[in-house]
């Protein structure tokens, strides 16, 4: 049953290691009734760090000086796609800053290359107009990830200027991306400066409503290159969430709960903020997928959005086959084809039955 307003604030606020224990074994039980025990294993590429942007938490904001910016070649971006391929993943996810100088027809073109590899794509490059969605999806992307990251509207604002002439409303955006066809995913940091409890909960609720294909919920890990990267957050009288893992995976806890069909990742921000648990904390408590980063190593440490993100420059491929037979080892093997969210699956039943979306 869904949680109300009232029990997801309990939940949050109660740090009694048996009811925590109770709220993730719940979760656990969701997730493998609804969406089961294999993991969908997501190859990860950065095709470019240039940003039009100045989030405040983001170190790839534009206007940060101390990084070096790149851009990845289609060649590059394929060759990424093809060790996906060899590695048995099932999807690729393009991810970048919101760089205009992506061109929209050289971003549709390798959509199309990559599709014709049997790969899903999603995409990840920011606010994007009406036309390039449309155009990327005709080309055949089958997703799009952009976080609302907080919904207070106040705190976004602060934390997220808008730019110049565009709405700043990513919830419509995302309403918009789900009737052109997409799957859509969205999600949102944990503890960010100025972020309560009560702000958690009004976040879960959107997701509630919202209803999305797929989840992404990350602590927000400070950037000394950012206005947010001085001030760090600690739990407090005034309410302010801490970043820590214990409450980022009780948030992911009852994500599964509010779209108990939705795909979640066990997000990098995760693993970088508790390398030793991260991972796995959040695979038993809701999660249900991994996205691997597939950026050439050479590119991997520029894309720096949190420091320490950047995983060993060692062999993509090795760190993949690791992780593949660690998850057997913990009975939850990765799976074999592309991992749609059931309930995206159902919805576009009902669209083909003629019923609406
Ligand atoms: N800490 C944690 N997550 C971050 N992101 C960006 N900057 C940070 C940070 N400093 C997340 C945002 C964005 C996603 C791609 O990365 O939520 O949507």
């Amino acid at each position: 049953m869904t949680p109300s307003r009232m029990e997801i604030l309990t939940w949050l606020s109660d740090e009694k290691p048996a009811d925590v224990a109770a709220l993730r074994a719940r979760a656990d039980d969701v997730r493998q009734a609804e969406v089961g025990d294999e993991i969908h294993l997501r190859g990860l590429v950065e095709l470019s760090n240039h940003c039009i942007r100045k989030c405040g938490y983001c170190g790839i904001r534009a206007g940060n000086p101390n990084i070096t910016r790149y851009r990845m070649s289609a060649a590059e971006v394929m060759a990424c796609a093809t060790r996906a391929r060899e590695l048995g993943l099932g999807t690729v996810v393009l991810q970048s800053g919101e760089d205009p100088g992506l061109d929209a027809e050289q971003v549709a073109h390798l959509i199309r290359s990559i599709k014709a590899m049997d790969l899903a794509v999603s995409l990840s490059l920011g606010e994007r107009s009406d036309d390039e969605l449309r155009l990327w999806r005709a080309a055949g992307a089958d997703r799009y990830l952009l976080r609302f990251e907080t919904s207070n509207e106040e705190l976004y604002a602060r934390v997220h200027p808008d730019h110049p002439g565009r709405s700043r409303d990513r919830l419509e955006q995302l309403r918009r991306m789900r009737r052109l066809g997409y799957e859509i995913g969205t999600g949102m940091l944990v503890g960010l400066p100025g972020q309560t409890r009560e702000d958690l909960v009004d976040d879960i609720m959107v997701l509630g409503d919202l209803d999305p294909d797929m989840i992404g919920i990350g602590p927000f890990l400070p950037h000394p290159d950012t206005p947010l990267g001085q001030e760090m957050p600690g739990d407090s009288p005034t309410g302010q969430v801490p970043n820590t893992s214990g409450i980022t995976c009780n948030v992911v806890a009852l994500a599964r709960l509010v779209c108990p069909q939705a795909n979640i990742p066990s997000t990098t921000a995760l693993a970088t903020l508790d390398p030793v648990q991260g991972r796995e904390s959040a695979l038993s408590c809701g999660a249900n997928v991994i996205m691997p980063n597939l950026t050439p190593a050479r590119y991997r440490s520029l894309y720096e959005i949190y420091p320490g993100k950047a995983t060993p420059a060692g062999e993509c491929g090795e760190e993949v086959v690791a992780l593949q037979k660690r998850l057997i080892e913990i009975g939850r093997p990765a799976s074999v084809g592309r991992g749609d969210s059931p309930a995206w699956l159902a919805r576009s039943r009902s669209h083909e039955e003629g019923g609406t979306r």
